[in-house]
């Protein structure tokens, strides 16, 4: 196990009601808010209503930025810093899915910035302050409430590209499950897909000793592969969605990445690649790609991971490493397939066009991925297995 500082940053407010500490909250930090949001749910569920509510009875100042899309785009952001900068804000709330988090970063990493928030995702400036931002979580999947993560689309570059920064990391997310109710089955599947993919991208590094951290790893997805099936099933299982909320935080708050080197992260940016063009959503670019980024990397030095990874969670304990390890990953696509989301970049309309492109786009600051270094060719070499 290597050295590390772990500081989980977040306040974490689990459970229903919980909005009621809302205020309390906020006024931590400011009473000038922004409050953030997607296209319609939380209007929609009642959910934004009751926030203003919560905040206005504790004479909170309210501006408002919706419309943020899913893939969240740099449009949206700037219209956010905008909006901070004209009317003084001193808190951000982000109320949705990993979307709306990951712009309302944006726009916190923005808003003292002199130069274009794109710097920050081009690598040309690194934030060195933000606004405070809080969450009201309504989606079980990218661990954005909990983590100095922000993923943002370009649209005019086609490019989606990501940041971490701690002083991104939202002072307080409010996860209560019952706002994950209305998720419905495609969205709630691409979260499992998200949580389990995120474990998978920590615990396939060439590190060692680090027993607890993959026992952990191991332990989230089994409540994955427990829960995942039922939300689609009963989608107000309470229990069933409150195991997955937490999931998503733990899968992605530093947790079980700790006392490594650091994660692989090459499917997570081959996939950044595909949504980049398609706008497609993220856990099915993920469903469609991680068995084969696994096939592809497998070999007989690294298949001992493999196959405790299939011993330990899904129960396969027979043959030598490299049948065990490949039945590990059917096992992997089985699952995903159980939760009805596709196999094949075909299957989500998606032509072989641009697999050149993304491979070198992907590959622009450098070979990806640490379990095992990917090139370009190897990249578009992982997108024709998907196609
Ligand atoms: O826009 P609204 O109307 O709110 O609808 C959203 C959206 O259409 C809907 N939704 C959310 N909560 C709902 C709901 N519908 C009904 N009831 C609710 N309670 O779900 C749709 C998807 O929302 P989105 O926020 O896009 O989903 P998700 O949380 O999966 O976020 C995906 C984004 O996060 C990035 C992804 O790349 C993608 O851009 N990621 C961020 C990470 C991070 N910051 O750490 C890590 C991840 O690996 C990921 O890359
Ligand atoms: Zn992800």
């Amino acid at each position: 196990m290597k050295n590390f500082n772990y500081q989980a940053g977040t306040k974490i407010l689990f459970g229903k009601n919980k909005i009621n500490e809302l205020a309390d909250e906020v006024l931590t930090y400011s009473d000038r808010v922004l409050i953030t949001y997607g296209q319609g749910s939380v209007v929609k569920s009642g959910l934004l209503d009751a926030v203003k509510t919560k905040l206005r009875a504790r004479d909170i100042h309210i501006e408002e930025l919706g419309g943020i899309q899913p893939n969240p785009r740099l449009t949206s952001v700037k219209e956010g810093i905008n909006i901070c900068r004209e009317k003084n804000i001193g808190f951000i709330l982000a109320v949705g899915g990993g979307s709306i988090i990951d712009g309302s970063k944006a726009i916190a990493a923005g808003v003292d910035y002199k130069g274009d928030v794109w710097d920050f995702y081009a690598r040309k400036a690194i934030p060195e302050s933000a606004v405070p931002i809080g969450t009201i979580l309504t989606l079980a999947a990218t661990g954005s409430e909990m983590n100095g993560g922000s993923v943002i689309t370009n649209d005019d570059t086609k490019e989606k590209l990501p940041i971490n920064s701690e002083l991104l990391k939202p002072k307080f997310s409010i996860l209560d499950p019952t706002l994950t109710f209305s998720v419905n089955k495609w969205q709630t599947a691409s979260g499992v897909v998200d949580i389990m993919s995120h474990i998978f991208e920590q615990y396939f590094t060439p590190d060692s000793g680090t027993e607890l951290q993959d026992s952990l790893a191991e332990g989230i997805l089994k409540t994955c592969i427990k829960y995942g099936p039922i939300v689609i099933n009963e989608p107000e299982n309470y229990e069933a969605r409150a195991n997955l909320m937490w999931a998503s935080s733990l899968a992605l708050n530093g947790l079980t990445g700790t006392g490594k080197m650091m994660g692989d992260w090459g499917t997570h940016m081959i996939e950044h690649e595909v949504s980049a063009i398609y706008d497609l959503t993220h856990g099915v670019g993920l469903a469609i790609l991680f068995p084969n980024w696994m096939k592809f990397v497998l070999n007989e030095r690294n298949a001992f991971k493999f196959v405790r990874l299939g011993k330990n969670v899904f129960g396969i304990d027979e043959g030598e490493d490299m049948a065990a390890a490949t039945k590990t990953i059917d096992a992997i696509r089985s699952f995903f397939n159980s939760l009805h989301m596709p196999s094949k970049l075909s299957d989500v309309d998606i032509p072989a066009e641009h697999f050149k492109t993304m491979g070198e786009k992907a590959c622009q600051f450098g070979p990806i991925g640490y379990f095992r270094r990917l090139n370009d060719a190897a990249v578009t070499e992982i997108l024709e297995m998907s196609k």
